[in-house]
């Protein structure tokens, strides 16, 4: 895969991988945008977004056809949602957005400024910073930036589109996430590529190490490897990649093109729990790009899933992976909830955040599921005065609070 830009020449030729990187990277900046703006009527709409591996701003296509690359699909997609969200609007919306790309390659920023020059965009444009330089040396001015224009919001979403597995320091996400709790970050990880390079040869632990594994770690690692157990590497890793960014919620898919063996993990981590689940929504509508090992239900996630599997099947988002899920929470996620709703109704808004990192269902697909088992009179559900819900609702508000039915007690719930 190269990824080299130079003034006055060709891009490189856009591979399946970045293709599809870049499509959810285009749906997920207009649902954002649609997301935070169409129910709310504000004036004002502020978003700071950071390209902090940004290469040089354009890719060609095999036909010799040049398209986006990630810094420009951020200012298209800006100027979209301005045009889209102030449709019918009464009062105009202000979309005030401030982007900022880095990269330490002289000749990629140096054709970036062509590229952005040629599309009419000015140089004296105070919207778009361009940064030559390494992102963890930029990150700090950039997050003091945001905080200077968004001291309340801190609304950001940051592009961390490194070429392998070790240039983003996942110390500079926690970073980011206690500055701006808001922020959203996107990570790609070449974790194939860190796959093969493992081995017990000391160059590679002290390697590991680096990344945040600690010893006995790595070797865990590299034994999961000599048995050739991917799945099991790539749940260390998300494992490790959670607990080191601080992020509480995340999606942790692979892109595999059919041409490609080559797995590249785009792993979405925020703190919002609906920040999720509008990427998890992409994930679905743009099924067939994106997968996962085993199967979509609870658990999925988890390590205690993982343990002694060794082959599992792969899970791409397809009409069939959606009925298996639905059938795999019917079973699993009364047991999640039983031990809690036999204590005290629990709201649903907290059904989603307990559930959330441990499947692939979007809130809708767990709200279809609540529904079933409350038409089978698994549960009773009340809203939040506390007034008993007709069975036949059809949707469900976070404020509605799950509890176990009059007649029932745990005891003879037991499945
Ligand atoms: C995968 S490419 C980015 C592609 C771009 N996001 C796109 O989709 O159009 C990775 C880029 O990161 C740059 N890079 C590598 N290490 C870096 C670092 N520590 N700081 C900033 N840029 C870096 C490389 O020069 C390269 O241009």
């Amino acid at each position: 895969m190269s990824f080299e830009w130079a003034p006055g020449e060709q891009p490189p030729i856009l591979e399946p991988h970045s293709e599809a990187k870049l499509r959810v990277l285009r749906a997920y900046l207009h649902a954002y945008c649609d997301t935070l703006n169409l129910r709310f009527q504000r004036d004002e709409f502020r978003l700071d977004l950071v390209d902090g591996f940004c290469g040089g701003g354009t890719y060609r296509e095999i036909d010799g056809s040049i398209v986006s690359g990630s810094p420009l699909i951020m200012l298209e997609e800006m100027q979209a949602a301005d045009q889209r969200l102030n449709q019918n609007r009464r009062k105009a919306l202000s979309v005030d957005y401030q982007c900022y790309f880095v990269d330490k390659e002289r000749p990629h920023i140096e054709h970036l400024r062509d590229v952005l020059s040629e599309r009419g965009y000015g140089s004296e444009d105070d919207r778009i910073l361009v940064r030559e330089g390494r992102f963890e040396a930029e990150c700090g001015a950039i997050i003091e930036s945001i905080l200077r224009r968004q001291p309340r919001a801190g609304r950001a979403i940051f592009l961390l589109d490194q070429t392998g597995y070790s240039q983003v320091d996942l110390d500079l996400i926690r970073g980011i996430f206690r500055q701006l709790p808001a922020a959203e970050v996107i990570l790609t990880y070449a974790a194939d590529a860190l796959i093969n390079f493992l081995a017990g040869r000391p160059e590679v632990l002290v390697r590991l190490e680096g990344l945040g594994l600690d010893r006995a770690q790595a070797l865990d690692l590299i034994e999961h490897k000599q048995r050739g157990q991917h799945a099991l590497i790539q749940r260390t890793l998300k494992d490790l990649i959670l607990s080191a960014t601080g992020a509480t919620y995340y999606t942790p898919f692979f892109i595999r093109p059919v041409v490609s063996r080559r797995a590249l993990w785009f792993v979405h981590l925020s703190k919002h729990p609906t920040a999720r689940d509008v990427m998890l929504q992409l994930h679905w509508e743009l099924s067939n790009t994106f997968e996962h090992y085993g199967n979509g239900g609870l658990g999925m996630l988890g390590w205690d899933a993982m343990k002694d599997l060794d082959a599992l099947d792969l899970f791409n988002f397809t009409a069939e992976d959606e009925e298996a899920v639905r059938l795999d929470l019917m079973e699993s996620l009364p047991r999640e909830l039983d031990a809690a709703v036999s204590k005290e109704p629990v709201p649903v808004g907290a059904v989603y955040r307990q559930v959330a990192n441990q499947t692939a269902a979007t809130r809708s697909q767990l709200d279809k599921v609540i529904l079933q088992l409350f038409r089978e009179r698994e549960y009773d559900i009340r809203d939040k005065n506390n007034r008993r819900r007709t069975r036949r609702i059809l949707r469900l508000q976070p404020t509605d609070h799950i509890l176990l039915p009059d007649n029932l007690t745990l005891p003879f719930r037991a499945k």
